[in-house]
């Protein structure tokens, strides 16, 4: 596999918030946003929906819900709802005369919402509450279990998903907050999770682990790369068209264990070098890797069990758009899997993995199959959360996410 992405400064949107402001004192009009978007302001409306493709901002806040109430027009209203608000909170207006106020006068921080279905709203013990069975995509099918998977059902699933990904930590979250109280008595929420990448610089982020995460990736900027792993085509439900899959995976690192790793250990692991991030035996981070190379002893130079070698499209035989943040969620009491098996407080951080696919049963589980059983990574990951949405295609002005599907 060779190339990958080039990471481009530009895409990273740090261009200056001045449109931002002019936004949030009310001077643009919510049309505007559909047009070109100025640097601070990402459209809401278009074919797809925000935050997939979008340069990645520095913060998310992703949250699930449970639909409580049992009404499909309420359901369908609460959709309404939601892509009204979300439309205004992506122009860097409040979300509604009620909103909380807490992001007043602040850019919009390129913010971008993004809605999802999970398995569940289509059924969930036995019922078809929406009267939707009939429409789940089998492409919905709930992900198998891992091995090693360490899923906490309370922090993992859920009927209806919301990203929001913002530059600034407050904005995405008061964003959710703001749809949370529009869902009230129809839909509360499940789980939540905040996660953040290194703010922009002009190379591709870092992860906890000290490596660049990323570098592999299909291009946004290429449509048929896009169309090819990402985006669902004339083999999905009309109403998908356009969308796509999003899984999320709460990814926990032994960052005490990874943190006391030799470097050169770290580099066998991963498959690349930390400082660049070349693959092993290449120079520079975006050369090919050559799988296929042998040391003198004939042993290859890339490990059988590493990261990228597991990883990679040739191994795995299909592909992935990751789009993943770090999360650091404070200390939890954790008894170490490693000599001296030592009890303590431990970091609850690591990686909330966030991919996209046209099909996760050919993609996600098809690649992680194989790397939860045979992955060097393994031995410092666990997997605690677990979600698979449906990403609907986006919308027009006046129309509602998931119109097409209720
Ligand atoms: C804490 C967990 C993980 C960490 C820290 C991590 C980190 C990395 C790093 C540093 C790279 C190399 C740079 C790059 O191309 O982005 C990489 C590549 C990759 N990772 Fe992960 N990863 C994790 C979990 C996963 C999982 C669960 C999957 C699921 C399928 C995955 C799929 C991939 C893929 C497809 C590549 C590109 C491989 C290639 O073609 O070179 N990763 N990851």
């Amino acid at each position: 596999m060779s190339g990958g992405c080039p990471f481009d400064p530009s895409r990273r949107g740090f261009l200056g918030a001045s449109a931002g402001l002019i936004a949030a004192a009310g001077a643009l009009r919510p049309a505007a946003a559909t047009e070109q978007a100025p640097s601070g302001l990402e459209p809401f409306y278009g074919r797809h929906q925000g935050g997939i493709t979008t340069p990645q901002q520095a913060h998310t806040y992703v949250a699930a819900f449970d639909v409580t109430s049992t009404s499909r027009a309420d359901f369908k209203a609460l959709l309404a709802r939601w892509t009204a608000a979300a439309a205004r909170l992506c122009a860097g207006q409040p979300a509604d005369p009620t909103d909380s106020g807490d992001t007043l006068g602040m850019p919009p921080a390129r913010l971008t919402l993004n809605f999802g279905f999970g398995p569940t709203l289509f059924m969930k013990d036995g019922q078809d509450r929406f009267g939707l069975a009939a429409q789940r995509p089998p492409a919905l099918a709930e992900l198998p279990v891992f091995v090693g998977d360490k899923i906490e059902p309370a922090r993992s699933f859920g009927d209806l998903s919301i990203q929001a990904c913002a530059d600034d930590p407050q904005t995405a979250f008061h964003a959710v907050r703001q749809l949370a109280r529009l869902a009230y008595d129809v839909a509360t929420p499940r789980w939540v999770q905040a996660g953040f990448v290194p703010q922009p610089v002009a190379q591709t982020p870092r992860n906890l682990m000290g490596f660049r995460d990323g570098t592999n990736n299909p291009c946004p900027a290429n449509e048929a790369e896009m169309n090819e792993v990402v985006w669902v085509g004339a083999e999905g439900p009309a109403w998908m068209q356009g969308g796509t899959y999003a899984v999320f995976r709460r990814i926990r690192i032994a960052l005490e264990h990874w943190d006391r790793t030799p470097v050169s250990f770290q580099e066998q692991t991963m498959g690349r070098t930390k400082a660049v991030g070349a693959p092993i035996g290449a120079k520079a981070e975006h050369d090919a890797e050559n799988l296929a190379a042998v040391d003198a002893d004939g042993n290859p130079i890339i490990a059988e069990n590493a990261h990228v070698r597991l990883a990679s499209a040739v191994t795995a035989g299909a592909r992935i758009f990751r789009r993943g943040y770090s999360y650091n969620d404070g200390l939890s009491f954790t008894a170490e899997r490693w000599p001296p098996w030592r009890q303590a407080m431990e970091y609850d951080a690591g990686l909330l993995f966030v991919a996209y696919q046209k099909d996760p049963r050919a993609q996600f589980t098809k690649i992680f199959d194989r790397m939860a059983k045979f992955d060097m990574l393994n031995q410092f990951t666990t997997h605690t959360a677990s979600a698979l949405f449906a990403i609907p295609p986006g919308v027009r002005e006046g129309q509602a996410i998931g119109d097409m599907l209720i």
